[in-house]
């Protein structure tokens, strides 16, 4: 099974394509091998990853599950700490029936919030198991402007990165909503959105389940630490 002329057309064009069909592992790994490279998390996993909703933990490491156990999840990029973040991030519903939607905001929204000369200007550390590097939050070096952020290991390194952070702490997003079905899978373009965890009215860690399979994607690092060490 592979993405038809027109789901493709949207994922280019809105960053984002959700479908709804019935299908089994393989061809979850034909769709993600046509739009490049799956790649597990971390070394050693599985390329295809069941996330569920997890109370914190003090135990855990600084994860979005252990900060905000089965609260929302602040948008971000998966895998902001990688040098070249996940290009795209596909998820597909396999729990039961559930109400925790998944939130969508299109780079475009991201841009008319943030003053353009602050994203350009903030400096951002970012830390991951591998050790930190400074980076950009915004990407303007290509002709499509790609974003990277996470707030839990970003943090504002200069004036205009702290300021552009104010702003998106303070900010009351319009995002985009998805509401899983059964057999419900959305392709995620991780470098032109951001996407956040909603909430849930009831304790859904026994229900909701859903498949994800990172996409590596780079002219520039082919190979990175983890898939290395994979
Ligand atoms: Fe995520």
């Amino acid at each position: 099974m592979l993405l038809s002329q027109g789901q493709r057309a949207q994922l280019r064009d809105y960053g984002f394509v959700s479908m709804q069909s019935e299908f089994d592992d393989l061809d979850l790994l034909r769709i993600a091998e046509d739009l490049g490279r799956p790649v597990p998390s971390k070394p050693g996993r599985s390329v295809i990853s069941e996330l569920r909703p997890t109370r914190s933990s003090s135990q855990q490491t600084e994860t979005f599950s252990s900060v905000f156990g089965l609260g929302e999840f602040p948008f971000h990029t998966d895998t902001a700490h990688w040098p070249v973040p996940a290009r795209f991030v596909i998820l597909r519903d396999v729990g039961r029936r559930h109400d925790r939607p998944t939130f969508v905001l299109p780079l475009r929204m991201f841009l008319t919030v943030c003053d353009t000369k602050d994203l350009v200007a903030s400096v951002w550390k970012t830390t991951g198991p591998m050790g930190s590097f400074l980076c950009s939050i915004v990407n303007f070096s290509n002709e499509n402007p790609a974003v990277r952020y996470d707030p839990l290991c970003m943090h504002p390194v200069n004036q205009a990165a702290t300021h552009v952070a104010k702003v998106l702490s303070a900010i009351r997003w319009k995002p985009i909503r998805f509401d899983w079905k059964a057999h419900m899978t959305l392709i995620i373009d991780n470098w032109r959105t951001l996407h956040g965890r909603g909430m849930s009215v009831v304790d859904d860690s026994e229900s909701r389940c859903l498949q994800r399979v990172l996409i590596y994607k780079s002219d520039h690092l082919p190979l990175f630490p983890y898939v290395l060490a994979a």
